[in-house]
């Protein structure tokens, strides 16, 4: 596994699809400063000052592109929970990726596909971890945001977390390419704070209220709206 250490960059996802041909398969693109990270659904990702966490994976699983890759995203939420959960927090996913401790957003994922024409070259999976921000940083966010440190009451080991984020990532990575989602699907739900809610769902053109009633084996969103039943595949609960 390579890592590469950047001291600032426009975004280690960026950084990822411009270099994706030049790097093997599993290397972690790792930033201190990210002057314009990129976020989901075309948002900007905030850089909250050093110490916090901005990391790309680099990921070549095969030559074709499969159902499957689309749930790393979930699988990475899974490893950060259980992980945050060391550290005596509770923290919840909001469907499909976002990661929550007491309803404030604490991380952020993007997996973005490499194609070249028609043919698949790779993933650039990213993850941005809150870990060592300011209240007042916090509440410039368009969002209610929070931070490991203010959680836990102390500045946290960006190093440390890192890596242990890189290896928990690696340990189970091969098994859930060859499973998928069912490998986290338990996990994942147990860490759902959205389930049998009225929730409200954006897609790219409409918002979906409904309860969440469950998910399905490939991490899709089942939403019961009025009596009708919507398997949502992309969006974001509001
Ligand atoms: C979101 O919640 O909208 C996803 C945010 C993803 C942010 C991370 S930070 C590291 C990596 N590089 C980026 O430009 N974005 C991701």
């Amino acid at each position: 596994m390579k890592e590469i250490f950047l001291d600032e960059v426009d975004s280690t996802n960026l950084y990822g699809k411009n270099f994706l041909n030049d790097l093997p398969d599993k290397t972690v693109i790792f930033a201190k400063r990210q002057t314009s990270g990129r976020g989901r659904l075309a948002r900007s990702w905030v850089d909250l000052g050093g110490e916090n966490l901005f990391l790309s994976f680099i990921l070549k699983p095969a030559d074709v592109f499969n159902e499957k890759f689309s749930n790393l995203t979930q699988y990475l939420s899974v490893i950060l929970c259980e992980i945050l959960e060391s550290y005596g927090l509770d923290p919840q996913i909001k469907w499909p990726n976002d990661v929550l401790i007491n309803g404030k957003k604490i991380a952020g994922i993007l997996c973005e596909t490499v194609m070249q024409g028609a043919v698949f070259n790779g993933l650039v999976l990213g993850i941005g971890v809150n870990l060592n921000s300011s209240l007042s940083d916090l509440e410039t966010i368009d969002k209610p945001a929070t931070s490991l440190n203010v959680e836990v009451g102390r500045q946290i080991n960006l190093d440390i977390f890192k890596e242990r984020l890189i290896s928990a990532f690696f340990k189970d990575y091969d098994t859930f390419l060859d499973k998928g989602f069912e490998f986290i699907k338990s996990k994942y739900i147990s860490h759902a704070s959205f389930l049998d809610k009225e929730i409200c769902v954006q897609t790219i053109n409409k918002k979906n209220k409904g309860i969440a009633k469950a998910l399905t084996e490939h991490g899709e969103l089942i939403l019961d709206s009025k009596g009708k039943i919507l398997v949502l595949t992309i969006g974001e609960i509001l």
